[in-house]
């Protein structure tokens, strides 16, 4: 593995700092909205526990390969992987299945955060006039045609003009600045949910596993989800490695990472479920779930209304930092290939996401929600392919690369930087990036083809 010290590049300034940045892309729609809706489309405590293992024994190895790459070569991630194991030049396919991963995932993100937008001025709409938000309103909004696809528009306007004035940087920063917020926030709504009359109900659906439930496309969503909420198998957390500073330890980092956005996706759990469950509604909501779910709890306590407007404003800006980190893949591609300029860049890449967007956005309502290839709708089918197809294989791609293709030395070298580990701290590590994420990842595709079976 070449190390590549003489590009002179932007690095997070700190270990905090870089943490914290981390953590502003992992946290996004995944915990507050994608989270609680598979746990209910998937039966509950038996998808939570297989998330948790995913994220552990999958995601955290996944993760430190990328930024053990990223760093190293110190390259966008097309160039990082065409260039990692010298003479094998096509792993470069890592990158190039990133960028469609990026638009694939935008394309049906940005009509979820187009809802969240609209939710700001209905929320507040709703406050100023004394009433509650239902399932109706979210129903004629996913279902609409033009008033999503408005709301979709001004997502991608939002985050084009982002990308394209270079400002990402201090969209981060407002980010992260925020997120304590609606960490709080989460937690007051978890009060709130968990002394509703029935809340242990919920709690029980989130904490006590039904192995009954499992099957194989349970195991791939579960699956698919820990690559989705770390950002893992396309490349992002590759270019986020590129930037941290040689003395983040790699290993701690992406642990105490995994740690935080798991912990904001359980927060948002034991929000939604106890008010589903105290207000007999069904937990296999579907996506709207987050979106009648929440203003629901926050109608039974006083300044509700207010906390409502709050809670979808924080989200609006949590999605921005995440969609951005998405765009900011092809854009800066684009860029370095010498193709464009940064704003004619942002503009074909926020275009192109549009365009699938438009099928994304519509399959939720009566214009496409007929139109079934493979049996999905355009919606489901683009979240789909990225998290349970080309995420995983990408992440399976990453750790046969960082475990058996560059040199044991150079990537424990990397991954340590300076501090003197115990051997069997090396050796554990790295048997859970050359055994334990490859086999698992494979074992849950061959499950889910009917190869085998596991369940
Ligand atoms: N992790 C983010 C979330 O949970 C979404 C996201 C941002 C993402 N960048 C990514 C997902 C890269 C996959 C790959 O909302």
């Amino acid at each position: 593995m070449p190390a590549h010290t003489h590009a002179k590049r932007d690095a997070f300034a700190s270990t905090l700092g870089a943490f914290a940045a981390t953590v502003g892309s992992a946290i996004g729609l995944g915990n507050i909205w994608k989270f609680p809706y598979l746990t209910g489309s998937n039966g509950g405590a038996a998808f939570v526990l297989t998330y948790l293992l995913a994220v552990a024994l999958v995601g955290i190895p996944v993760m430190v390969v990328e930024h053990v790459i990223g760093r190293r070569m110190r390259l966008n991630a097309v160039h990082a992987y065409g260039r990692v194991v010298p003479n094998q030049p096509y792993w470069s396919v890592i990158g190039w299945a990133g960028l469609v991963s990026a638009v694939l995932i935008m394309a049906f993100y940005t009509d979820v955060a187009g809802w969240v937008f609209a939710y700001v001025f209905k929320s507040f709409g709703a406050m100023v006039s004394g009433r509650t938000l239902t399932a109706e309103t979210f129903g004629a909004l996913a279902s609409g045609t033009w008033e999503p696809l408005f709301w979709q528009v001004v997502v991608l306007a939002v985050t084009t003009s982002i990308i394209a004035a270079g400002v990402s940087k201090g969209i981060e920063k407002v980010t992260k600045t925020l997120m304590p917020l609606l960490f709080v926030l989460l937690v007051v709504c978890d009060v709130r949910a968990l002394t509703l009359p029935g809340a242990s109900e919920g709690v029980a659906y989130l904490f006590k596993p039904d192995l009954s439930k499992l099957t194989g496309a349970v195991l791939l969503s579960a699956l698919g989800l820990a690559f989705f909420k770390l950002s893992l198998g396309m490349g992002t957390m590759t270019t986020y490695g590129s930037y941290l500073p040689d003395q983040v330890r790699i290993v701690p980092n992406a642990t105490r990472v995994a740690l935080a956005d798991t912990l904001v996706s359980l927060l948002a759990g034991l929000a939604v479920f106890p008010t589903v469950f105290a207000f007999g509604g069904t937990p296999a909501g579907g996506p709207g779930l987050l979106f009648n779910t929440i203003p629901l709890v926050f109608s039974q306590m006083p300044g509700g209304a207010l906390f409502t407007v709050l809670f979808f404003v924080l989200s609006a800006i949590a999605t921005i930092g995440a969609m951005v980190s998405l765009m900011e893949v092809p854009v800066a591609w684009i860029v370095e290939r010498g193709h464009a300029r940064r704003t004619v860049a942002a503009v074909i890449t926020g275009g192109t996401m549009f365009a699938l967007g438009i099928l994304a956005t519509l399959s939720q309502g009566p214009a496409l929600r007929d139109v079934k290839p493979f049996g999905l709708t355009f919606f489901d089918l683009f979240d789909f392919l990225s998290s349970n197809v080309l995420l995983p294989a990408g992440g399976l791609a990453i750790a046969i690369v960082g475990g058996w293709l560059v040199s044991r030395e150079a990537f424990t070298d990397e991954m340590n930087k300076g501090h003197a580990e115990p051997p069997w701290y090396d050796r554990v590590v790295y048997g859970f990036i050359r055994f334990v994420a490859p086999v698992l990842i494979l074992l849950i595709f061959l499950n889910s083809l009917g190869v085998i079976t596991l369940a």
